[in-house]
């Protein structure tokens, strides 16, 4: 079996014809292929604006520098990639970690309870961690009751709509729903936001060239958005094999000490397929499994090591935030292979292979 990642992308001979046709056309960075791409990310949204960008990072610095005045506190999550809090210090303003409920994402109940104790809160900046959506409702009330600023980080969930919320920002990573190599894009239905964030994108630049404020060069290039144009087409197709792959583990995982992380659901896009297995009561300790899984080629992850207790973070003097149901989680997560590609015999190999090294 050859090695079987946790996720990779899926480019197909359409994806490489319209590659080459731009690369051979006049424009290879801001064309019309832009403003093409950019248009389907807003339709696929149900927002008003969109702005493509880099990546996904620079999807969220722009967004805090937009949102986020210095020193503002902001609730976030410890269960993501750095770069969600990383976007909250770039803007010089304070990340408070809040720990997280049972499917991952931030646990708004407590942001609400923070948020009565203290009103100079000023923004969430919450996932829709593993491709499933936030509670909507709550986002709303929240954002109603309290009138803060909320963003979401839909870096794992393309196909998710923009509702409430402010700001929702997408990777096009290769491991995510569609790759655009590196690239990202913010949505919005706010013109004051989406103007700002547009010059920030390109050196604080307004349409006639005059600089109003310090920028950047966040551009996506045609190229990239010709290869998003191309591979959009196919988002639907590409959530659908997610969740067939999702279905099929959950199905295979019944009556077993492995746990996944929620239960199968349609709402979830499923960039992450995570089980839950508590290595304090079985005879293997996580690093040996990936490592015999690895031996296997089969490669795991871990998503995510919490945030505040990175080495950086706590050198700022987080990491005793009582956060327990993270703490718990990071202990027990395992991310599986769930990428289209992923065909039928190797996901068999997976889950075959997983019971015996896990002798269940
Ligand atoms: C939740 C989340 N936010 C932001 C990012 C950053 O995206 P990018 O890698 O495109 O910069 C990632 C990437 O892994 C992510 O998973």
């Amino acid at each position: 079996m050859n090695f079987i990642p946790y996720g990779k992308q899926t480019i197909s001979q359409d994806d490489i014809s319209s590659f080459i046709e731009t690369l051979q056309s006049d424009f290879l960075t801001t064309g019309s292929k832009v403003t093409e791409f950019e248009q389907k990310i807003y339709e696929q949204s149900n927002a008003k604006y969109c702005v493509s960008v880099s990546n996904g990072t620079a999807a969220l610095h722009l967004s805090a520098l937009a949102l986020l005045n210095k020193d503002d506190k902001v609730l976030t999550t410890p269960n993501s990639f750095i770069a969600t809090a990383n976007s909250i210090l770039y803007a010089n303003a304070i990340p408070i970690f809040v720990d997280i409920c049972s499917n991952g994402s931030i646990d708004l109940e407590l942001c609400e309870d923070m948020l009565k104790k203290d009103s100079s809160i000023k923004a969430i900046f919450a996932v829709s961690f593993s491709g499933k959506p936030l509670d909507q409702e709550k986002l709303q009330y929240i954002k109603e009751t309290y009138d803060i600023k909320i963003l979401e980080d839909n870096a794992h969930s393309l196909g998710i709509k923009l509702t409430h919320s402010d700001i929702s920002i997408f990777s096009f990573h290769p491991v995510k729903h569609i790759a655009t190599g590196e690239g990202g894009a913010i949505v919005t239905n706010n013109k004051a936001l989406y103007e700002k964030i547009k010059r920030l994108r390109n050196h604080g630049q307004d349409n006639s060239h005059a600089m109003l404020e310090l920028g950047f060069n966040y551009r996506l290039s045609d190229l990239s958005c010709t290869l998003g144009l191309s591979q959009i087409k196919k988002l639907d197709a590409f959530i659908e094999k997610r969740q067939d792959i999702a279905k099929k583990y959950d199905d295979a995982f019944k009556n077993t000490p492995i746990k996944p992380l929620y239960p199968y659901t349609d709402k979830s896009v499923y960039h992450l397929y995570i089980i839950c297995i508590d290595f304090e009561n079985i005879d293997i300790s996580r690093e040996e499994l990936f490592k015999q899984m690895r031996e296997k080629n089969i490669g795991l992850q871990i998503h995510y090591k919490p945030i505040n207790k990175q080495p950086y973070y706590k050198s700022l003097n987080y990491g005793d935030e009582s956060t327990p149901n993270m703490d718990k989680y990071s202990a027990q997560c395992v991310t599986l292979p769930c990428f289209p590609l992923l065909s039928t015999t190797e996901q068999d190999y997976v889950i075959k292979t997983l019971f015996e090294v896990l002798d269940v």
